[in-house]
């Protein structure tokens, strides 16, 4: 039986019809998707991906295993997401208890902050305590938004039962409450206003607990070129291509890297002693073995949608080198050792005190 639609079959009809919607929707997802794909700045601060079931007792930290066979000096940047701005694990109260009493007992060795860097603090600790950790780890972080007027938002955390206002006005203890309840050091950069460096980024303010032997207050208001003065072929491997990327990375975007070195001893907070300066004597040490310990850091670098301060962020992470030779690694780490040497920057080995350590460490890795 037929029912002819303007003389056509009904059959014809649905089929226009169905391909019309089919293209329709599929214009519509594409659409979509490509919208996604530039999400607008707003979304990358805001929409933090949720670890929902997590739990920082059970959870192993990152095996972060940097070296290579030859050591070249390259900024080595990947992509990140600012959801994995902050890595939490079972180390997480010893770690911050030792903040905790850094913190109290070396506050001038730990904090400082310009008056330039106040709202960049501010704004940073607030998204922090009212946005990041009560979305990515809301099994330790819980938000209490403001119950009133006149009254503010508090972010409390589970863990230590600490309550922490969401805005704050004083950038000194916003930064010690920073250190204090997360395990990750911060540093917190502006472009230079004065004529002789202008856009060069400085060092405005840090909370730094952890330093691989440098002493962080020594680098207040100094260039990247100046903080790195005692990297030996920062200037001519990296200088230019690090002020071009810290001058242009946009709001957003986030960046990671990841570097290592060895330690003769298990210090987290270490003022002096990790590197070897140039005019230093490097002497062969006696080297405890089972004080010696694969230094790595995993590093962050973004850009504050507000203030537009720099924010590098950084996690130390140690390994035993008894565990790195365990699990297999113990050549490719000896080798890295050597490549410390045969790379793009010879004096790597010097200045990582691979002089000092070299041949105690990888006699014992490689055996
Ligand atoms: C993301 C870009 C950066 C790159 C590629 C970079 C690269 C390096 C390199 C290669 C070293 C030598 C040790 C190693 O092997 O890692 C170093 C050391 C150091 N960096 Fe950076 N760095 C960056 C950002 C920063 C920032 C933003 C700061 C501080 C605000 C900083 C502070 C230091 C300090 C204090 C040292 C130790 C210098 C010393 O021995 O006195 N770095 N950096
Ligand atoms: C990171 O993302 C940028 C675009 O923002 C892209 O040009 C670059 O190639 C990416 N880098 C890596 C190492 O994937
Ligand atoms: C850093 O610069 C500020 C001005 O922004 C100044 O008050 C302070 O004394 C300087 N600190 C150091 C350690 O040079
Ligand atoms: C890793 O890099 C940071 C900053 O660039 C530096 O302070 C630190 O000394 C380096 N760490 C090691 C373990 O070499």
């Amino acid at each position: 039986m037929s029912n002819p639609t303007f003389g056509m079959p009904v059959w014809i009809v649905l089929i226009v019809l169905v391909a019309w919607l089919g293209v329709k929707a599929l214009t519509r997802l594409h659409r979509h998707a490509s919208k996604s794909h530039q999400a607008p700045t707003d979304d990358v601060y805001n929409k933090i991906e949720p670890l929902s079931d997590f739990k920082w007792q059970t959870t192993e930290p990152l095996q972060i295993r940097p070296f290579k066979p030859r050591y070249h000096l390259t900024m080595a940047l990947q992509n990140t997401t600012m959801s994995e701005l902050v890595a939490k694990d079972k180390t997480y109260v010893d770690r911050i208890n030792l903040r905790r009493q850094l913190i109290n007992d070396h506050p001038n060795d730990v904090v400082a902050a310009n008056p330039r860097i106040v709202p960049a603090v501010k704004e940073f600790h607030a998204w922090m305590f009212g946005t990041y950790l009560p979305s990515r780890y809301s099994s330790m972080f819980k938000l209490i938004p403001a119950s009133g007027p006149g009254q503010d938002a508090q972010c409390v955390n589970r863990v230590t039962s600490d309550t922490i206002p969401v805005y704050t006005e004083d950038a000194i203890s916003s930064l010690r409450v920073l250190g204090e309840h997360i395990d990750t050091d911060f540093l917190f950069l502006l472009p230079s206003e004065s004529p002789a460096d202008e856009g060069k980024y400085r060092l405005e303010g840090f909370i730094t607990c952890f330093p691989s032997g440098f002493n962080t207050p020594q680098k207040l208001n100094l260039t990247l070129a100046d903080i790195h003065a005692p990297v030996p072929g920062y200037g001519v491997k990296i200088e230019k291509s690090m002020d071009r990327f810290f001058a242009t990375l946009p709001t957003g975007k986030i960046v990671l890297r990841t570097n290592w070195s060895i330690t003769t001893n298990t210090r987290l907070f270490s003022l002096g002693g990790n590197h070897l300066y140039e005019g230093e004597e490097a002497v062969e040490e006696v080297v405890d073995i089972d004080k010696t310990m694969l230094r790595c850091e995993r590093q962050t670098l973004h850009r504050l949608p507000e203030s537009k301060a720099l924010v590098f962020a950084f996690r130390t992470y140690q390994y035993p080198i008894r565990a790195v030779k365990e699990e297999g690694n113990g050549e490719a780490l000896a080798d890295a050792i050597d490549g410390l040497s045969s790379g793009s920057v010879p004096g790597m080995a010097v200045y990582k005190r691979g002089v000092v350590w070299g041949s105690a460490v990888k006699a014992f890795l490689r055996t």
